[in-house]
């Protein structure tokens, strides 16, 4: 199979058509049976209960191919879980975690010609979704919906690759107590897009939000959660309801204690806190781990030792060890590859 000429290694994270995605539909109760298809465009009610009331919730993980030649993903079946999560919070009806899976496989396998080679620093990224496709008018759940999988190929999320960050402390609130933080509702990123354009216009990379109710606590940014770094080399993570249940975060935790044999802490990290971290780092399907170098809350300035230049050694150990799973380099833990081709 040969290969689109596409320039691997200068790809940024943007939408490039590739040429077959998967797509079922509901309808009187049930899913129909799926088919790939070359259509890229969706057609639906202008009442469709996606564009009136934001009926929809989204996965993403990525296609790699190995040292060893074989296309692979990680960990599907936790973002097939965390889908139908995310459905039973939005009254949609769930997919099938095993069609899930299933539908991933068949769409990447249908666009190989854009799976990125190894050592390309590239990967395809897959985006699963579903949405309300019938009219809706009055406030309730639509009755047909649409499951859909399309891939793309993708570079680094955060322009520069792997040069640490600037994020700021974001006066928007990300999520409220016992709202929808925890899930990957298409809602959630629609009320961060104010925020994220302003810290960009600032010159910020990310935002970091804090917890709503007492403006305290470390939660995660706009697209991933946090990760830090004690001066005597714990890992840190944040734990929250109101937070996305990372699965590259739970996989990071798994790697600091048996592949590299740190202590972590799962708890809840005070912002007063950060200030006496030695690395930061934003982790996430998209963002794999970014590390980051500084954190501004309103003018006051937290440098992370770490510095500007690079990645922290803790934080490059934890990179490489997951990324090596993922590439096959590295032996991974039962179950979290899974062989494509
Ligand atoms: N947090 C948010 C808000 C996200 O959008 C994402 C991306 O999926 C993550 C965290 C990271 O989750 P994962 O590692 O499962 O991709
Ligand atoms: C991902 O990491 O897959 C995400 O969905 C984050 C998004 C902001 C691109």
């Amino acid at each position: 199979m040969e290969k689109k000429n596409i320039d691997w290694a200068n790809l940024g994270f943007s939408y490039v058509q590739t040429d077959k995605r998967y797509v079922s539909n509901y309808k009187d109760g049930a899913w129909d049976e799926g088919a790939l298809i070359s259509d890229a465009t969706v057609a639906i009610s202008e009442c469709a209960g996606v564009l009136q009331y934001a009926q929809t919730c989204f996965e993403g993980l990525k296609a790699y191919t190995t040292e060893d030649g074989h296309i692979v993903t990680f960990r599907p079946d936790l973002n097939a879980a965390r889908l139908h999560d995310s459905c039973e919070r939005l009254e949609i009806p769930v997919f099938p975690e095993d069609r899930f899976v299933e539908a991933v496989s068949e769409t990447v396998l249908a666009n190989e010609a854009y799976v990125p080679p190894y050592g390309s620093g590239a990967t395809l990224y897959i985006r699963p979704f579903i949405f309300g496709s019938s009219s809706v008018i009055g406030v309730a759940p639509a009755d047909e919906y649409q499951f859909r999988v399309f891939t793309t190929p993708v570079g680094p999320y955060f322009k520069g690759g792997a040069k640490p960050l600037t994020i700021r402390v974001s006066d928007f609130d990300r999520a409220a107590p016992h709202g929808t933080g925890h899930i990957k509702a298409g809602l959630n990123y629609a009320m961060s897009l104010y925020a994220i354009v302003d810290a960009h216009h600032k010159g910020f990379d990310e935002n970091m939000y804090l917890d709503p109710a007492t403006r305290t606590k470390v939660e995660e940014t706009g697209g991933a959660n946090f990760l830090f770094v004690t001066k005597d080399g714990k890992v840190v993570t944040p734990k929250s309801g109101s937070i996305l249940p990372s699965i590259t975060r739970r996989s990071l935790v798994t790697v600091a204690k048996d592949y590299l044999g740190l202590e972590v802490e799962e708890r809840e990290v005070l912002f007063d806190e950060v200030k006496d971290f030695a690395e930061c780092g934003l982790c996430g399907t998209a963002a794999v781990i970014s590390p980051v170098g500084k954190i501004v809350d309103h003018g006051n300035e937290i440098c992370l030792p770490s510095g500007m230049t690079e990645m922290g050694p803790v934080t490059k150990k934890l990179y490489e060890t997951l990324t090596g799973i993922q590439m096959g380099r590295i032996e991974a833990p039962k179950g979290w590859i899974h062989v494509i081709k």
